[in-house]
């Protein structure tokens, strides 16, 4: 049947869901697959409207951030009955709220660093009295590092909250942890090899996902096998723990004691020329075009 690749959306990501989108068609017409994308929301169309007008039999799932990434657009496929690709409505909302994730994930003993939510009435003073400095402060709902900051004393965390709250109604800040940054891509409920990230700027922000070329992707993780596979299973009871389903990316942090520490789960990950899953699916020996027929399977109701 005819697969509809869903991309674009009105949230802060749409610019990079355009260049993920338009690798995945690629590759799904590379494989010989019957597809055609569709631009939700391009130039204020009405996504439900643009559905309901679309002859497809399955959707290829590519926004990122609300509207696309948070169970919205899931549900509704579920009442248009079409199969699609990755986690259902619940996962994918809990995904996309980082708060949530978190408290779920504590809930359920998996380490997340320490946080706490900011509110207008919130004294940033006691909070930074809490947690230390450096912290990360973080929009609860975005995705590729918008509207996050890093900073070092009072006034910064002033200033980043103001920042991140331009972008969302919830943000949090949470400790930082000093030390290598990891992601684990999933497909198929299964771990794709570990890529080890390494960049020059202060924390893998959105120029260092997606523009800049002095950033390291590296494979050689530098952990034992049994580091090593202690990594892979935490990432994969947490992605289970929150009820993604198909694929996704875990990205954690290894701490100074050699912890590792849960950061996020995407249920919808970059598939742009500069994402990881790509290039973890590349490492396992699959073509950009196997991944997404592979991504494509997964799609269900
Ligand atoms: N939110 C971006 C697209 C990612 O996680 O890859
Ligand atoms: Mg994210």
């Amino acid at each position: 049947g005819r697969v509809a690749v869903l991309l674009g959306g009105d949230s802060a990501e749409r610019s990079i869901s355009l260049r993920s989108g338009a690798e995945v068609l690629k590759g799904l017409c590379n494989a010989g697959v019957d597809a055609f994308a569709i631009d939700l929301c391009a130039e204020g169309a009405d996504p439900v409207a643009q559905l309901l007008a679309a002859e497809f039999d399955r959707a290829f799932l590519i926004l990122h951030g609300r509207g696309g990434e948070d169970g919205t657009l899931q549900g509704l496929l579920e009442m248009l009955k079409k199969p699609y690709t990755g986690s259902g409505v619940a996962a994918s909302a809990l995904g996309m709220d980082k708060l949530r994730c978190k408290q779920l994930w504590m809930g359920a003993g998996f380490p997340t660093p320490a946080f706490a939510e900011l509110r207008p009435e919130t004294d940033l003073a006691e909070v930074a009295r809490t947690l230390g400095f450096p912290l990360m402060v973080k929009p609860v709902h975005e995705g590729s590092s918008i509207g996050m900051s890093r900073v070092l004393d009072l006034d910064q965390l002033k200033a980043a909250y103001a920042e991140a709250a331009r972008y969302d109604h919830q943000v949090i800040a949470e400790q930082w942890i000093q030390g290598a940054e990891y992601t684990l891509a999933i497909l198929n409920d299964q771990a794709l090899p570990v890529i080890r990230l390494e960049t020059t700027h202060d924390f893998y922000d959105f120029n260092a996902k997606y523009e800049a070329n002095d950033t390291r992707y590296l494979f050689d993780h530098q952990l034992s096998e049994a580091r090593y596979d202690a990594l892979k299973t935490l990432a994969l009871r947490a992605f289970q723990a929150v009820g993604c389903r198909g694929w996704g990316r875990v990205d954690l942090m290894m701490d100074s004691q050699g912890n590792f520490q849960l950061l996020e789960v995407n249920t919808l990950p970059g598939m742009t020329d500069h994402s990881l899953v790509p290039m973890a699916a590349r490492e396992a020996g699959m073509s950009f075009a196997e991944l997404v027929v592979s991504i494509l399977r997964t799609a269900r109701r």
